[in-house]
């Protein structure tokens, strides 16, 4: 596992690579590499480093969850549509056992009914939805909040 700097896994899930074309009226008109540029300017903000990935293959995502034990102290995720179908990516999350934030452009609950569940959520740390690509930063703030919060309490005990 790796020391300082704290180490994050950001995942873009199915189709988000098509931001800013895919339904801006939905989804904006910001692009997945806008996104990711705001989240790594954060990250060096706060002394943290990210790797990012996007699939379209549930399986890819498995794969780059599995392979985040190995160096991850966290992931933050927006699983897109799998959010909504995808036992096997809950249960990678669950199985690796690092904290998850779960992130949504759109406000999910506003939408259509299919989309106000997630199989994600109950692994999740914590979700934040609805913001646009503010749900990502928001996302990543907490997230490195509570792994800060998490190390600063191993360190007093
Ligand atoms: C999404 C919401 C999902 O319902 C949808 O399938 C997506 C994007 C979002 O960021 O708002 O692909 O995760």
């Amino acid at each position: 596992m790796a020391g300082a700097p704290c180490a994050i896994l950001v995942l873009h899930g199915p189709n988000l690579n098509l931001l800013g074309l895919r339904e801006p009226d939905v989804y904006g008109r910001v692009t997945l590499e806008d996104i990711n540029r705001r989240l790594r300017e954060l990250a060096a903000q706060r002394g943290a480093a990210l790797r990012i990935a996007q699939s379209n293959h549930e399986g890819a995502l498995i794969d780059a969850i599995h392979d985040a034990r190995a160096w991850a102290h966290g992931i933050l995720i927006n699983p897109g549509g799998l959010t909504h179908t995808s036992v096997a990516l809950r249960d990678a999350i669950s199985a690796i056992a690092l904290p998850c934030v779960e992130v949504h452009l759109s406000n999910v609950h506003k939408r259509e009914p299919f989309r106000h569940h997630s199989f994600i959520s109950p692994v999740a740390v914590g979700v934040i939805a609805g913001f646009g690509w503010r749900s990502y930063t928001l996302g990543l703030t907490a997230l490195l909040d509570i792994l800060a919060e998490q190390s600063h309490n191993r360190s007093d005990g």
